[in-house]
C-alpha cells in the first residue's frame, strides 16, 4: 500500500457506456454553460489549492464522472473547445453543479476513487467506497509476480492453485483469475465491510468475464483448512503499517479502514507474521510466497519469512520506482523438527 492516492492510473469510466461530448465550436456554447476547458481549469486550481498531488487529472476524472463520460472525452473536448452535452443549457448546468459538488468533496480530501466509485487495478475496474482499502498501483506488481508463477504452474502441470490472503476489494485474486486461464483462485478477507465489496467485485467480474474467485470470510492466519501443502502460489498485501506511523495523506489516514492499514505489534508485522506462517502451511514444496511490505520493512520482512524455517530463496523485489516493496520466497522441503516456530 502507498499513502498516496491520486488519479494517475488507468481511467475510470462512468457506470454506463461513455457518451461522447458534443463537438460544437466554442462560439456555439450557450451563455451560462462554461466550456470544458474552463471547468477543468477551475477544478484543477481548486484542487491544487487543497494540496491534491494530481489536480488536473483529478479534475478531468471528476468532470468525466459528472458528465457520465470518460476522461479521454473530457481531455479531447477541452483541447477542441467543445461543449458539454446540453439541452438548452439544462443538462450542462446539472453536470456543472454535480462537478462542483464533487470538487468540494475532493478538496476535503475524500479519495478520488470513493467519488467515482471505481479503482483501476491492472486491466480491471473495481468497485470501491467507504469500508474497503483502495487498491494501489504498486500492488499491481505484487500481483504480477503471482501471475507469472501461476502461468508457469499451468504451463508445466496444467493447473495452478492460488490463494490471496487479505484480499480487500478482491484486487489481486481477480487479477490472477482473469489473467491466468486454468488457475483456481481462493481469496480470504476478515473484515465484514471489505468482504462485502469483494463479493460485489467477484460477482461483477464473473458476470463480465466468467472468471471465478472462491471468496471466504475469515482470518487469513487460520483460513482454508484442508488445503495445506497443496497451493502453488500464496500472495498477500496484508496490513503492515506500524502503530506510530500514521499515514500523512488524509485520504489514507481518514478513509482507508484501520484494519487494512495497521499490521499490529510494535513493528506492524504481527498480522503479516501470521499470514506468512499460514502461507508456509498452504504451499506445496517449491510453491511461491509473495507479500507486499513497506519500503522500510525489507530486512525485517526477510527475517520474518526466514524465522518460520519453512522457506528458502528469500528475496526482496523492488517496485517500478526501485523501492524494495515485496518479499518473495519458495516453500522449502523441511525435515521434521526443522521448523522454528
Ligand atoms: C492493505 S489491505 C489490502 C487489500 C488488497 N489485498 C489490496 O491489495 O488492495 C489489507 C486487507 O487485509 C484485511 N485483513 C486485515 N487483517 C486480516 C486478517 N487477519 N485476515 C484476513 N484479512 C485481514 C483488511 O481488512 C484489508 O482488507
Amino acid at each position: 500500500m502507498n499513502p498516496t492516492v491520486g488519479g494517475t492510473g488507468p481511467l475510470p469510466s462512468g457506470p454506463t457506456a461513455p457518451e461522447p461530448l458534443h463537438q460544437e465550436p466554442a462560439h456555439h456554447e450557450r451563455v451560462g454553460a462554461p466550456s470544458v476547458a474552463e471547468l477543468v481549469r477551475e477544478g484543477a486550481a481548486r484542487l491544487a489549492t487543497a494540496g491534491i498531488a494530481t489536480p488536473r487529472v483529478d479534475a478531468e476524472l471528476l468532470l468525466a464522472h459528472a458528465a457520465r463520460t470518460d476522461r479521454a472525452q473530457v481531455v479531447r473536448a477541452a483541447i477542441l473547445g467543445a461543449a458539454l452535452p446540453t439541452d438548452g443549457g439544462q443538462v450542462a448546468l446539472e453536470v456543472v453543479g454535480d462537478y462542483r459538488e464533487l470538487l468540494a468533496r475532493r478538496a476535503d480530501r475524500v479519495p478520488l476513487q470513493h467519488l467515482t466509485g471505481l479503482a483501476p487495478f491492472r486491466h480491471l475496474e473495481l468497485e470501491v467506497g467507504p469500508g474497503v482499502f483502495v487498491p494501489r498501483p504498486e500492488t499491481e506488481q505484487v500481483a504480477q509476480v503471482a501471475i507469472d508463477e501461476a502461468l508457469a504452474a499451468v504451463a508445466s502441470r496444467g493447473a495452478a492453485l492460488v490463494v490471496d490472503l487479505c484480499t480487500g476489494s478482491g484486487a489481486i485474486a481477480l487479477a490472477v483469475a482473469t489473467e491466468v486461464p486454468g488457475a483456481v483462485v481462493h481469496a480470504v478477507e476478515l473484515d465484514r465491510g471489505a468482504h462485502a465489496w469483494a463479493e460485489r467485485n467477484v460477482a461483477a467480474v464473473h458476470a463480465a468475464t466468467g472468471a471465478v474467485v472462491h471468496l471466504v470470510r475469515g482470518d487469513a492466519r487460520t483460513a482454508l483448512t484442508g488445503s495445506d501443502g497443496s497451493c502453488d502460489v500464496v500472495v498477500s498485501n496484508p496490513p503492515y503499517v506500524p502503530p506510530g506511523a500514521v499515514p500523512h495523506d488524509p485520504e489514507v489516514a481518514l478513509h482507508d479502514p484501520q484494519v487494512a492499514l495497521y499490521g499490529l505489534g510494535a513493528d506492524g508485522l504481527e498480522v503479516p507474521r501470521g499470514v506468512t506462517a499460514r502461507a508456509g502451511e498452504l504451499l506445496r514444496v517449491g510453491g511461491l510466497y509473495v507479500m507486499e511490505h513497506a519500503e522500510v520493512q525489507a530486512e525485517s520482512a526477510r527475517e520474518m519469512v526466514a524465522a518460520t524455517g519453512l522457506f528458502d530463496d528469500i528475496r526482496t523485489h523492488a517496485d517500478l520506482t526501485g523501492r524494495p516493496r515485496m518479499v518473495v520466497a519458495r516453500r522449502a522441503q523441511v525435515s521434521v523438527g526443522t521448523r522454528r516456530s
